[in-house]
């Protein structure tokens, strides 16, 4: 008999998740036999919706807001980006029934970045907006792979000085302001505060963005979000937001569980078109 594996994605709200959908494309291109569900699990459901998800053969879950650092918190042994990150997206029952915790959103932003869009990140002068879990989990990532020093900008400034003195590397991360932008350009600069979703910006200077600089916004969504917008209009080569993150990051959960990388650009066309009509 043949079974089938069972793996979900725990979030609240979780109603409008293309996560479910996006496994589903992988699993047919790749033929591998899984369900993927979305469940409304708030933090205080956590652990025991968790205990029983994997109690009743589940194989591997997803978390999303609000529960990555519950995740984190839950998980009986954690990887080095997910050690880094102090937030976890992807939880794996290993062999001996423990729940390892890993993070894929970081490589997933840098595999959208390099591979889709083509950034040359060794060379870019990289401003990170905001200082909070969105943050912390790609500025290992981004660090591994920038020459340059990275900057984090928040509105709560001993925040951002804070996160940056966690990361010890061979570059340098700086805390700041954003008033201490002033005068400053980035090639690529990441939106990773909790506002464009509610049609926010933070106070920017005009002047930010580099000659063919560019601009990304972690979240998605199917109109431009706020800060998108504010990319295309200050001269942004390219201001994108994060539905290739989304997919990329799937991507890797999906390597890690089911051990065969899916293609990721048919989906991300396939998405992109379907929020374009
Ligand atoms: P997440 O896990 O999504 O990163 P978070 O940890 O609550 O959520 O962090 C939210 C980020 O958005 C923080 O950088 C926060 O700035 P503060 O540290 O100063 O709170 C930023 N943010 C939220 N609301 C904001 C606002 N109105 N103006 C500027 N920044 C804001």
């Amino acid at each position: 008999m043949t079974s089938i594996d069972h793996y979900a994605v725990f979030g609240s709200p979780i109603k409008h998740s293309k996560s479910p959908r996006i496994h589903k494309i992988f699993a047919t291109q790749t033929e591998q036999a899984i369900v993927y569900a979305a469940q409304e699990v708030t933090a205080e459901q956590f652990s025991s919706a968790v205990s029983t998800f994997f109690d009743h053969d589940g194989k591997g879950l997803n978390c999303t807001i609000p529960l990555k650092e519950i995740a984190w918190t839950y998980a009986d042994s954690k990887t080095a980006r997910a050690q880094t990150a102090k937030a976890v997206n992807t939880l794996i029952k290993q062999n001996d029934g423990s729940i390892l915790g890993d993070n894929t959103d970081g490589i997933g932003l840098i595999t959208d970045l390099i591979n889709n869009h083509n950034i040359n990140l060794a060379e870019s002068r990289i401003l990170i907006l905001g200082a909070g879990g969105a943050s912390r989990g790609i500025i290992g990532p981004l660090l591994e792979q920038s020459k340059h020093p990275i900057m984090i900008a928040n509105r709560t400034i001993d925040k951002a000085v804070n996160l940056a003195a966690e990361f010890v590397h061979k570059n340098t991360v700086k805390g700041c302001g954003f008033s201490d932008l002033r005068n400053q350009q980035f090639d690529l600069i990441i939106n990773a505060t909790s506002l464009s979703l509610t049609g926010q910006l933070p106070p920017l200077p005009d002047d930010l963005v580099a000659k063919n600089g560019v601009c990304y916004d972690l979240a998605y969504s199917n109109e431009p979000t706020a800060f998108v917008r504010w990319g295309q209009q200050n001269n942004a080569l390219k201001s994108l937001d994060g539905l290739g993150m989304l997919i990329e990051q799937a991507a890797e959960a999906f390597f890690i569980w089911r051990g065969i990388r899916p293609k990721t650009s048919p989906v991300i066309e396939l998405l992109n078109a379907e929020r374009n009509t």
